[in-house]
């Protein structure tokens, strides 16, 4: 049996999907990846930090009027904000920026830090759906993340990007407990693997930086199309490669039996809060 201390640091598993810039399908990746690991039986939690535009909710299909926002300015109960969607995972939208958190009170925080533990209690994984780019307010997120999942294209511009992201992670001695790079939008599937391969020498030998496993992903229409119909692939072209690339993703994450070094996220968040 666990100790009371024990008990209070267990918590969802965190996945973190970022990406060196914009549009190279970090958002269809959280979405896509928090449904296939539901479907391990899994309760996920998808975070959407992707302020106004709702891209999350545009991918499900679905509309939820309430974010973290009305919780702050309307006082509105957290389990009233979760969305739940008809693929069996729960959405929670920002609504504002992630780094605004900052500015809210001390009395703000201190309830949101409680009301916010004891929501995600129930869940075995959140993943957070984040902006572009290094954030420097986010770092104690990138750090916390059990699982760092690293979306790039083949793009020259994208993969300059992606290794200037994981540089200043390094820089900052931030270091996740995985590294899963997935490389999107892959029309030529050999050139693709050659330059991931590449990539990855790259960011081990002058990063110094152990990436975990690497994820190809092709460029389908059928993506494309689950994008128009507002249906996600992974349940509705299963056999599509993405769809198949992301069921990989989520095995693996949900077979980890390693115990993460790391704090846990209901921890970390208190120092992310500066109410530690
Ligand atoms: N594997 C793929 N095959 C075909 N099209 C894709 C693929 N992946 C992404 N796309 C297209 O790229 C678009 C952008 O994807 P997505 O919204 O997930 O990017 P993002 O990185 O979250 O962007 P943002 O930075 O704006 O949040 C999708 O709407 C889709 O049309
Ligand atoms: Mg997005």
């Amino acid at each position: 049996m666990l100790g009371q201390a024990e008990g209070l640091k267990e918590g969802p598993k965190v996945i973190t999907v970022v990406s060196g810039k914009g549009g190279v399908g970090k958002s269809i990746v959280s979405v896509n990846l928090a449904i296939a690991i539901s479907r391990l039986q899994k309760r996920v939690l998808l975070f959407d930090a992707d302020i106004g535009f709702g891209s999350v909710e545009i991918l499900l299909g679905t509309t939820s009027k309430l974010s973290l926002k009305d919780y702050f300015q309307k006082k509105i109960p957290l389990n009233e904000i979760i969305m739940n969607t008809p693929y069996d995972i729960d959405v929670l939208s920002s609504g504002l920026e992630v780094e605004d958190l900052v500015y809210f009170n001390m009395g703000d925080k201190n309830s949101l830090y409680r009301d916010f533990a004891n929501l995600i209690r129930k869940y075995d994984y959140i993943v957070l759906d984040f902006p572009p780019g290094y954030n420097e307010n986010l770092e104690s997120f990138y750090e916390t993340s059990d699982f760092l999942v690293v979306v790039t294209t083949p793009e020259p511009t994208s993969l300059i990007n992606t290794y200037t992201f994981l540089k200043m992670m390094m820089i900052k001695g931030i270091d996740p407990n995985e590294i899963h790079v997935v490389m999107n939008m892959v029309r030529d599937m050999k050139k693709g693997r050659q330059s991931l391969e590449k990539f990855v020498g790259v960011i081990e030998r002058f990063i110094g930086m152990a990436v975990t496993a690497t994820h190809i992903m092709r460029f389908e229409n059928g993506v494309r199309r689950s994008v128009e119909i507002q249906k996600p692939f992974t349940l509705y072209k299963k056999t599509l490669q993405p769809s198949l690339v992301m069921y990989r993703l989520a095995n693996m994450i949900t077979r980890q039996r390693k115990e993460s070094k790391k704090e846990s996220f209901i921890e970390k968040l208190k120092t992310f809060l500066g109410i530690g």
